[in-house]
């Protein structure tokens, strides 16, 4: 704060009578104020404080329109930041229940009629000081809350980027450019969507479903890239990246990464029980999982691999309308050949809810 605010504050002088009013503005001009407002109608006075509340009001007790306490209570109804504006009562009233009650009502100090010129520009000048080490005190207030905002979005942006390049890490070997977990975020948002769940879930499995392969990340090359088909014992290292990606994700406090947990470790379970690795079926099997085993198997078909060839839509559509009722959720199954125009709005019930756990 500097003595040139100070000088440049709004002062309003409110009093009856002409006489004092000129004597306390020649008395501040003297002090060096230069925006000094002078009213001898307190309702005058009351208007231009709707469009140009002062720093600092000087106002009279005794006047005939009306009186200081009435003029405090409107302002007080008025100002949003009334408490940060001084109003200081000036009275040749010395009783003290009047000042107890002009303090009450939110005066801050008091000035003895007749004014003392010395007492004028200390008085004022305290005031105005308070004044703005408040107005200063609140803008660095702001501008903390500002950072404290813009640290808080950056976390999260750090946040969400690191299980991005989780997701990629655990897809590498098999698709460097991460497209497949970007899409199946994206195609599982949507069918979250279309099942009718609410936005706040839908943005969660959106930014879970990219983690469902991340047990891959501990599995050989030899198994995870082999061409043709797995012995027995390789299909049973290879269906550990479920259990291997849920240890990864698990015991977190969030709820998206409780949903990513869950998603890594029965997004190859199967409605008809068949699937692993805990052979869930039905009911039994996370919402958010079903989506994902919809939205895994279809992305998969319908991308090129090194060990096989990319399904047209068609096909692969056809492969989900197959499997619905026995390694799909029917009801999830449906909402997605719906998506993709296969089956008219509105032909089946297909709002759920996932599980909050
Ligand atoms: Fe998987």
């Amino acid at each position: 704060m500097d003595s040139k605010s100070i000088i440049g504050a709004h002062i309003a002088v409110v009093d009856d009578e002409m006489a004092n009013v000129e004597l306390l503005r020649r008395l501040l001009e003297l002090e060096g104020y230069t925006e000094v407002s002078c009213y001898t109608d307190p309702r005058e006075f009351l208007d231009s404080c709707r469009i140009l509340p002062p720093d600092l009001v000087l106002l009279d007790l005794m006047m005939p329109q009306m009186n200081g306490f009435e003029v405090l209570e409107r302002l007080r109804g008025s100002l949003e930041d009334f408490d940060y504006r001084p109003v200081m009562m000036i009275t040749s009233d010395d009783d003290r229940d009047t000042k107890r009650k002009a303090l009450s009502s939110g005066a801050r100090d008091f000035l003895a009629k007749p004014v003392s010129p010395v007492e004028v520009g200390l008085r004022v000048g305290n005031l105005l000081q308070t004044r703005f080490l408040q107005l200063e005190l609140q803008r660095h207030a702001e501008r903390l809350e500002e950072r404290v905002r813009s640290r808080t979005a950056q976390l999260e942006e750090a946040r969400l980027e690191i299980l991005e390049r989780l997701a990629l890490a655990a897809e590498y070997r098999d698709d460097a450019t991460g497209e497949h977990t970007r899409r199946v975020g994206r195609a599982c948002a949507a069918l979250a969507e279309a099942l009718g769940l609410p936005s706040d879930q839908v943005e969660d499995i959106q930014r879970a479903a990219p983690l469902h392969d991340v047990g891959k990340i501990a599995l050989p090359d030899t198994i995870l890239l082999k061409q043709g088909s797995l012995t027995h014992d390789e299909t049973a290292v290879m269906r550990e990246h479920t259990t291997i990606g849920a240890t990864i994700l698990s015991g977190s406090r969030f709820p998206m990464m409780r949903i990513a947990e869950q998603i890594a470790l029965h997004h190859h379970e199967c409605w008809d029980g068949s699937g692993y690795p805990d052979g869930l079926s039905g009911e039994q099997i996370p919402l958010a999982a079903k989506i994902v085993a919809v939205i895994d198997v279809f992305d998969s078909l319908t991308h090129a691999r090194v060990y096989k060839r990319a399904w047209t839509t068609e096909e692969a559509l056809d492969e989900v309308e197959n499997l619905a009722g026995t390694k799909f959720d029917p009801t999830v199954a449906r909402a997605f050949l719906r998506i993709h125009g296969r089956m008219p709005a509105g032909t089946a019930s297909d709002t759920l809810h996932i599980d909050e756990d």
